[in-house]
């Protein structure tokens, strides 16, 4: 070999190991802790300015320091009990239970109302779910029965799916891929005294979805579109995501967490190599360097387009949990070790302080809608937190 050659090979071996030293450094001094710390001094300023009209925060748009507040129904109503749970979790201060109890029951109606789409286990099950499995209070126990009851009702047998938006029939039965999410709700009801079917319903649902809902390149689309009478697949199209072709962060987020899930809840291997191949896409096409993705990964604006703080915080969750049904030594330690830094990446450098009372910002909801960008939002707090107990539990 030269001495130039030699030379190069030296630079790059250096730069790789203080690269990796640099990150084992602060994968070391990662205080969590101290996360939880600072999530429940910024809840506390969230309880201090909510309305005592039973509504719920949701965002807060850039620019802005206040929350805007939704009522039950709003699909995201169930987050912010989940997190008041979370934070008792993980301190065990009685405070975040009295909190929770009180956020989750203003939830009660769905579990007695006609249901209007499929957001009742994001709704129900992140805060009577995380509530029961926190106390064991039967009475959350019969209203997250009672919903799951509800949401097999917009199960169509002859497509095999739930349909997500009974509002909005795009002409025909329609299935998002956060859909995939909601199942829980029923493989819980299911090994919790509900009816058996669930089960079968929540698994025909993923089976089905797993066979139409993606591209050959494993990447998802955002809603597709069935033959209500036949069953038979029309076309995938996007409502959130740049466009019909384009890989919608927060939408691939939710198909790695909820075919976790799925495998999970079924121990049936189809779904865990599934849920494999659904997190390689997503690392693969990762080229932030900070590991928060652009708010869809086809976004024609890159590198300026909006990220979305929402799908690192759900993706770091899901590979955590992911991580633990890995055999393969490399993979394992990969899904850990890319969750563990964007856990610190969002902690870090997308924590809110002193500019608003949420946990995180930019987060991009709606952006074709022109709603919701680079903003904070309760569903990013809810995973962060999620994926930093999460976190803590595999440590
Ligand atoms: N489930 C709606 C969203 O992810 O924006």
């Amino acid at each position: 070999m030269n001495t130039r050659l030699s030379s190069f090979y030296i630079l790059i071996f250096t730069l790789l190991f203080s690269a990796n030293a640099a990150y084992s450094q602060k994968s070391n001094s990662f205080n969590i802790k101290k996360q939880f710390d600072y999530c429940a001094v910024q809840a506390s300023k969230t309880l201090a300015v909510i309305p005592d009209n039973q509504t719920f925060p949701r965002s807060i748009p850039t620019g802005s320091s206040e929350w805007k507040f939704v009522d039950y129904k709003d699909w995201t109503s169930g987050f912010w009990p989940g997190q008041l749970w979370y934070l008792y979790e993980a301190t065990g201060e009685k405070k975040w239970e009295k909190e929770a109890d009180k956020f989750s029951r203003f939830l009660t109606p769905l579990s007695v109302n006609k249901a209007s789409d499929h957001d009742l286990g994001f709704q129900i099950l992140n805060s009577f779910g995380n509530g029961y499995r926190l106390t064991k209070n039967k009475a959350y126990k019969e209203i997250i029965l009672k919903t799951a009851d509800t949401l097999a009702t917009l199960f169509n047998p002859k497509v095999g799916t739930i349909q997500s938006w009974p509002h909005n029939k795009y002409g025909g039965h329609n299935t998002i891929i956060d859909n995939m999410m909601n199942l829980e709700l029923l493989f819980w009801a299911s090994k919790n005294g509900g009816n058996k079917k669930l089960y079968d319903i929540a698994v025909k649902h993923a089976e089905t979805t797993m066979n139409n809902h993606f591209r050959p390149d494993f990447t998802s689309y955002h809603v597709l579109i069935y033959d209500y009478e036949t069953g038979k697949k029309i076309k995938g199209i996007t409502a959130q995501g740049f466009s019909d072709d384009s890989m919608w962060a927060r939408g691939q987020a939710w198909a790695i967490y909820g075919f976790t899930m799925v495998y999970r809840e079924t121990k049936d291997p189809k779904f865990l190599a599934f849920a494999n191949q659904l997190a390689r896409v997503y690392l693969d096409k990762l080229t932030t360097e900070d590991l928060i993705p652009y708010w869809d990964f086809n976004a024609p604006d890159i590198p300026n387009a909006p990220r979305d703080a929402s799908a690192a915080a759900i993706v770091s969750s899901a590979l955590i949990e992911l991580s633990s049904f890995t055999k393969d030594k490399k993979l394992k330690s990969e899904y850990v070790s890319k969750a563990e830094k964007m856990l610190i990446s969002l902690s870090e450098n997308y924590q809110s302080h002193d500019i608003n009372p949420a946990f995180l910002l930019h987060s991009t909801g709606h952006k074709p809608a022109g709603s919701e960008i680079d903003c904070s939002i309760n569903y990013a707090d809810y995973y962060y937190l999620e994926g930093l107990l999460r976190l803590q539990k595999l440590k």
